[in-house]
């Protein structure tokens, strides 16, 4: 029996997992990808192009790797149509190599609208969402009244999708929103069609029987464990467990077959939209880091807030993942600062110092405790060789404090930057 690897962002979102899930991806023969669905934007650079994805694997352009889309996640038929035409002209065997979950929940044109819609009743309190439907897909399926992929090929899909619009229609009524139902629901019937045309399956049947077989699994996770719906900074969360036990639940995975976590961070932080972030910079060094890590959203060019790294943040998603190796991303970006400043601990109302995450993190000011660490003011992009010394005093500064191996450094978006330490894979 083979393990299942477990790969995800221990920030909030954008640290980097599309890149190294194509990185790793030669070594597995399965990338499944467990939640979430087209917020995400994964992002490949290799051969001087770059891809973004949203609800395809990023296992996608490796011959040899078949991609699952599991029962935790999403799917936007549209987005994906929209997704593997842009693919067509790689020349690559998405009908032989992907895999899609008849449990997977449809994403329908009117989650869309209701997303849009609750966004807009919240006023100033709104989540940043990306409006791609997520919450209100989720809020169905954990309702019970969700449709899903497996749904498309029964006679009766049209009434069920009608049974739900209707209440969505309903919903809608009360909120000020226009749109063109006609033309929605033939774009959906269309891209429905189409999805019809990909390897339908039972995930976690087929999962299971490969690592019977022992083949290597690797489960790409989306967004990341602080936008977590249960651990993250809630309200301003996604809808789904983007954490490792998300992982069993949305591909079916029993937890003793998970293997390695490997947990992915920015060597500093960044969120798009809504919520806390303690050690945001709202000041030219801020604006440095955005502009030297071109920290613009990848499904919605969102300029991302930006600030240095975060150790009480990082410890949590590490206890809450079980990680047992980290990868650091986007160390390049720091390379224009002298001084590089580590969050240790905050600094709470009441004066006390603590490295744990408040429960009041939303509503209470958390004033970040920082330790200065000397920059290494080297072009990472270029030189690969070794690490300059004060790069490797970063990272055993973070090893030590977060007591888990750093076995990756990437430094620059493309596959071939990219350090590999100590890493342990398969
Ligand atoms: P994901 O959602 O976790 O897959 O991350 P995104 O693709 O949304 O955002 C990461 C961004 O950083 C993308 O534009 C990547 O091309 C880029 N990137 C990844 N690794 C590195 C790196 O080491 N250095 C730099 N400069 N950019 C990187
Ligand atoms: P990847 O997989 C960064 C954020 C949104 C918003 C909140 C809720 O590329 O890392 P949603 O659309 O899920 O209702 O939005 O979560 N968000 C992301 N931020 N990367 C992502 O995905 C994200 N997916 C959602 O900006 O604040
Ligand atoms: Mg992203």
């Amino acid at each position: 029996m083979s393990k299942v690897d477990v790969l995800l962002g221990l920030q909030w979102g954008d640290e980097g997992k599309g890149k190294i899930v194509d990185v790793l991806a030669p070594k597995y023969d399965v990338v499944a990808r467990f939640q979430g669905g087209p917020n995400a934007g994964h992002t490949l650079e290799f051969d001087g192009i770059k891809h973004v994805l949203h609800q395809i694997p990023s296992g996608i352009f490796r011959e040899t790797t078949r991609n699952v889309i599991g029962n935790g996640v999403v799917l936007d038929a549209v987005i994906f149509k929209a997704e593997i035409d842009k693919l067509a002209k790689f020349n690559l065997n998405v009908r032989k190599n992907l895999f899609i979950s008849k449990k997977a929940t449809l994403i329908l044109p009117t989650h869309r609208l209701l997303d849009a819609a609750y966004e807009k009743a919240k006023g100033e309190n709104k989540i940043g969402s990306t409006l791609k439907g997520i919450g209100p897909t989720y809020q169905d399926k954990i309702g019970r009244q969700g449709l899903r992929v497996g749904d498309i090929l029964s006679a009766d899909f049209k009434d069920r999708l009608k049974r739900l619009t209707d209440v969505h229609f309903k919903i809608l009524k009360d909120h000020d929103v226009t749109y063109n139902w006609a033309e929605l629901e033939a774009q959906f019937l269309d891209a429905v069609q189409f999805l019809k045309e990909f390897n339908l399956i039972e995930s976690e049947y087929f999962l299971n029987r490969e690592l019977k077989a022992g083949s290597s699994i690797l489960a790409e996770g989306a967004q990341g464990a602080l936008l977590d719906i249960d651990f993250g900074s809630y309200p301003f969360v996604t809808s789904s467990s983007t954490v490792t036990a998300g992982a069993c639940t949305g591909l079916g995975i029993a937890p003793r077959h998970v293997g390695e976590v490997y947990g992915i961070f920015k060597a500093y932080s960044t969120r798009v939209g809504s919520g806390p972030f303690p050690t945001e910079l709202l000041d030219t060094d801020g604006e440095a880091m955005r502009k030297e890590g071109n920290e613009f959203g990848s499904t919605t060019g969102r300029a991302r807030r930006c600030g240095w790294i975060d150790l009480p943040a990082l410890k949590y998603s590490i206890m809450i993942n079980g990680v047992t190796q980290l990868l650091m991303m986007k160390a390049d970006v720091l390379s224009i600062f002298p001084t590089i400043k580590v969050c240790t601990h905050y600094e709470l109302n009441d004066g006390s110092v603590t490295d744990m995450i408040p429960y009041e993190i939303v509503h209470e000011k958390i004033s970040p405790v920082y330790t200065e660490l000397k920059g290494w003011g080297t072009d990472l992009r270029k030189s690969k060789e070794s690490l300059p010394s004060e790069l490797n005093d970063y990272i055993k500064f973070l090893e030590t404090e977060l007591n888990v191996p750093i076995t990756l450094v990437s430094t620059g978006p493309d596959r071939t930057q990219t350090i590999h330490r100590s890493l342990v894979t398969v």
